[in-house]
């Protein structure tokens, strides 16, 4: 195991799209209102980013604005509104919401009212079916009950809380002290309201993070049984701009063998209290949905992370947000004050963009069943020496077994699912140096 570590930790793609960021072609990109007007069905997912949080974790790679200044909530929310409206005009009908979910930043830092305000504004213009998912990310030092419910009563049942680790040296390190105590209220008045997943994130890998201490972390979050829980990979991106990652050195980081014991111990115990891992950081228990739709082959995996929807178009509204409609996919002004402005002059705020050419879109199809189902299929002609040479490679060290037209992954190859992709990412050429692009495999 050891040496396969050190052969697979390169730095490689999460592929939450395929292609991958760094490769979209935006000086090619144009039109997105003519995209957005062709999508032949209006059912779709809302990923609205909210991106404020009132003190900085210093691991974290999320878009984010630091500020204790709330009078910045009502002027966002307006302007999210703003460009809802302005792609509900684009869609010429009123369209299907199936999906909405509160990403960020911290959604929570917006007050119960506000949030409120939000979903009814963005509600105004659409219609929903029998069966949705609304979703958001809770921040349990400021997720209040008042927060729970108003959500609750908005249609909202599932909410994330951010864990990440409960050992005091850790917690110090990355700046977020967070007693088990203020996670323990929130998912129990979670649970008590009638939110039907509860699910909690996990980070292996962050700086003075050792066995015991995050075996303890893996107890306790254990002895609040969860629905769901995120296992991700510390990633370590300090060269991105605006992220701010800071306040420890290279030298704090658990790596390579070390960093894959913390998830080996964590896979272990979540396995053996009832969870199961299903697809690339996730695990979830028999009765979730996210269980079911991998058993079934429905999971799908976009900007959002993994879910249990398959809305056709993805539309993300607010700074940085990322949208999809299978064509063409496009990302909106990070910068806040910017976004505002666009918005306010009337603009979509997009910047940055791609169109799909039909060999992308069979290759983000590979990539994707990869991600979902551990296993994938492709056409005859995709097979090549260059191709089989890599797949011998990966099968000879166990992470796969494959045939000239399909592959599957094995239990072992679960670790280095992000590997096997790779082979299939027309973007990048073996042995091209990413290490200032990516973060590492594991
Ligand atoms: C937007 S935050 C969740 C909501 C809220 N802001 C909070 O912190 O509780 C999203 C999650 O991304 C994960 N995350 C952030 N930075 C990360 C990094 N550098 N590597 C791996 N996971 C990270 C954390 O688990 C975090 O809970
Ligand atoms: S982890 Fe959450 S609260 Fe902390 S900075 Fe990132 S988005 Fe904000």
């Amino acid at each position: 195991m050891k040496q396969l570590i050190e052969k697979y930790n390169v730095s490689v793609p999460r592929y939450t799209s395929y292609p991958t960021m760094p490769f979209w072609k935006t000086e090619a990109f144009q039109d997105w209102e003519t995209n957005v007007k062709n999508a032949p069905q209006k059912r779709l997912s809302l990923y609205i980013h909210l991106p404020y949080c009132e003190s900085l974790c210093t691991f974290c790679a999320c878009h984010k604005r630091i500020t204790k200044n709330h009078s910045y909530e009502v002027p966002y929310i307006e302007a999210v509104l703003k460009e809802w409206k302005m792609y509900v005009e684009w869609m010429g009908e009123r369209p299907l919401i199936e999906e909405i979910h509160l990403g960020g930043g911290t959604p929570t830092f917006f007050s119960p009212e506000n949030l409120a305000l939000l979903i009814k504004g963005i509600l105004e213009w659409a219609s929903l079916p029998d069966s949705y998912e609304f979703s958001f990310e809770g921040h349990p030092n400021n997720t209040t009950y008042e927060h729970l419910k108003v959500l609750y009563d908005l249609g909202f049942r599932r909410v994330s809380f951010g864990v990440q680790d409960y050992d005091p040296q850790v917690q110090k390190a990355i700046h977020r002290i967070q007693p088990f105590e203020a996670v323990e209220k929130v998912t129990l008045a979670a649970r008590e309201l009638g939110y039907t997943s509860i699910s909690h994130d996990l980070v292996f890998g962050l700086p003075f993070q050792n066995l015991e201490g995050f075996t303890e972390t893996v107890k306790k979050t254990l002895s609040l049984n969860p629905d769901r829980l995120s296992l991700y990979s510390y990633a370590h991106v300090p060269w991105i701009k605006g992220i701010g990652q800071r306040g420890y050195s290279e030298e704090d980081l658990p790596a390579g063998e070390q960093k894959r014991t913390l998830y080996e111990m964590a896979r272990e115990l979540y396995e053996a209290n009832g969870y199961y891992e299903v697809g690339m950081d996730h695990f979830a228990k028999a009765n979730d949905k996210m269980f079911q739709a991998y058993q079934e082959g429905t999971l799908n995996r976009n900007f959002m992370g993994y879910t249990t929807t398959n809305s056709p178009l993805l539309i993300g509204l607010g700074a940085s947000a990322i949208s999809d409609v299978w064509s063409a996919m496009a990302q909106n002004e990070k910068n806040v004050e910017e976004y505002l402005r666009m918005v306010n002059e009337g603009k979509i705020p997009v910047v940055k963009g791609h169109l799909q050419s039909e060999e992308d879109l069979q290759r983000r199809q590979i990539i994707h069943d990869i991600m979902c189902k551990f296993r994938a299929e492709w056409p005859d002609e995709f097979w090549n020496e260059e191709l089989e040479r890599q797949l011998e490679e990966l099968r000879t060290d166990g992470i796969l077994q494959y045939t000239p037209t399909s592959l599957e992954v094995t239990e072992l190859g679960k670790a280095f699912i992000r590997n096997v992709c790779v082979v299939f990412d027309a973007y990048l050429r073996p042995g091209q140096a990413l290490s200032k692009t990516f973060s590492k495999a594991i």
